[in-house]
């Protein structure tokens, strides 16, 4: 178990200068597993160093690939999918489920482990199925693996599916089904179009892979032979900027976040903007100056362009901070974990399960606490929570944020943050 200790003597705010933000992890996880679709080498540049990047490198060695980093954040890797891959042994991330993709697109049957992942409520896989099944694969779900049992490539020149939801990851392994296939054209309606889903598209057709459509809700993919390997630089992390741009506005301090995509925060951006922070947005960089005064807010979560579903438990310091904030959180049911931790600071919040969970704040003035991070993002939340916070706040299990925040220690240590990794 890994703590950290965050300490803020006054409660003004004690930070300022700015922050380079890494490479989105949402995007390198799925590009690094597309990587294996390719017949030469991938150098992939802003791989951002973090644990579950490092749980789909082991991934995909056990599915057959080489991959060595070259240096800090660039990944070479030579793809190569083994044909008696048989039942992969680990669990590794929520995206291990891309593999079905992978092995489909190559026809070889294997079995996969229902993925892990973040513990934020119910995540189906029926997308992911049925988007396979249409396209012509037998897979059979036993004792927690997801067992590609026969391939049967539908031979019609065209086909069309539909996607029950947006989602990411159906979206990749949809994608990733028809890529290869000579002759073969499939329009994927209802696509996901956040960014991350353009980029692995975008990083597919580096490869030569042939794909029309991107950023919008219907992909058209025609098949090609074989894909190349290619060099290509993965996208700013949106998750990341989004939260040093909260932490700023939280902290009512001055940050200049270094973030080479700020249109694809906008709906954070333009919701700060809204109750009175003084954010400044330039091509490739998002400046936040302290404001006089916060208005409470209503918001709801939703698919890309929509608030992502990653930032609203990053909200929920702020939206205590403000008081009468309601947000309302239609992608997962139970995003909610952070909730009895920030309680233990002396938060006022409160949730309920209608239609969709909703979450409402009463003005909090939040005290230092021994706290647990027991998700990525929540875990992020109790960062940002104590950063805002009179006094030492300490968080337990705070490997979760490793999953997925790179050197996020040292980011705040560098902007004046008194952050501690505790011994042991
Ligand atoms: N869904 C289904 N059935 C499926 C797949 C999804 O009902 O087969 C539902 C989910 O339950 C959810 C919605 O569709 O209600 C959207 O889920 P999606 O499939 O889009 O999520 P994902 O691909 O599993 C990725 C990110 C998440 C992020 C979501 C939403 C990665 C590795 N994960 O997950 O990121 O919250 O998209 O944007 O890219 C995180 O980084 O902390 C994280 C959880």
């Amino acid at each position: 178990m890994k703590s950290i200790q965050i300490s803020n003597p006054t409660g003004e705010p004690h930070f300022s200068g700015e922050v380079q933000i890494s490479g989105a992890k949402n995007a390198a996880i799925p590009i690094i597993i597309a990587a294996t679709l390719a017949q030469g080498r991938v150098t992939l540049e802003r791989i951002p160093r973090v644990t579950d990047v490092f749980s789909t490198i082991e991934l995909i060695r056990e599915m057959g690939s080489d991959v060595r980093w070259e240096n800090e954040n660039t990944l070479v890797i030579l793809p190569g999918i083994r044909r008696d891959a048989g039942i992969l042994t680990r669990q590794h991330v929520r995206f291990s489920i891309l593999a079905l993709g992978i092995f489909f697109a190559k026809g070889i049957p294997a079995g996969i482990p229902m993925p892990g992942g973040c513990n934020i409520g119910e995540r189906p896989i029926d997308i992911h199925l049925a988007v396979l099944q249409e396209l012509g694969a037998r897979i059979r779900t036993e004792n927690g693996i997801a067992l590609l049992e026969g391939i049967a490539k539908k031979t019609d020149e065209k086909r069309s599916i539909r996607l029950r939801l947006p989602s990411v990851g159906a979206t990749f392994n949809a994608v990733f089904s028809c890529v290869l296939g000579v002759r073969q054209v499939t329009t994927i309606h209802n696509c996901a179009r956040e960014p991350e889903v353009q980029d692995c598209c975008n990083f597919l057709v580096a490869c030569g892979a042939q794909i029309s459509g991107i950023g919008t809700g219907t992909l058209v993919v025609r098949g090609v032979e074989t894909l190349g390997g290619c060099g290509y630089s993965i996208i700013d992390d949106r998750i990341e900027a989004a939260t040093y741009t909260i932490a700023a506005v939280l902290c009512n301090s001055c940050l200049r976040v270094i973030y080479k995509n700020p249109p694809d925060i906008t709906a954070l951006t333009d919701l700060l903007t809204r109750i009175g922070a003084t954010i400044t947005i330039s091509p490739a960089e998002i400046a936040i100056d302290p404001c006089s005064h916060l208005s409470c807010f209503e918001m709801n979560t939703g698919f890309y362009p929509g608030l992502a579903t990653d930032i609203q438990p990053l909200l929920l310091p702020l939206a205590l901070k403000i008081g009468n904030c309601r947000i309302v959180e239609t992608i997962y049911e139970m995003r909610v974990n952070n909730i009895p931790e920030l309680q233990k600071m002396g938060g006022d919040i409160q949730y309920t399960r209608r239609e969709y969970l909703e979450i409402s704040t009463r003005k909090s003035d939040l005290h230092a606490a021994e706290v647990t991070a027991t998700d990525l993002r929540g875990g992020m939340s109790l960062v940002l929570a104590a950063l805002g916070t009179r006094g030492t706040t300490t968080i337990r299990h705070a490997e979760e944020i490793d999953r997925g925040y790179e050197r996020y220690e040292e980011k705040l240590q560098n902007i004046g943050v008194d952050l501690k990794i505790l011994p042991g």
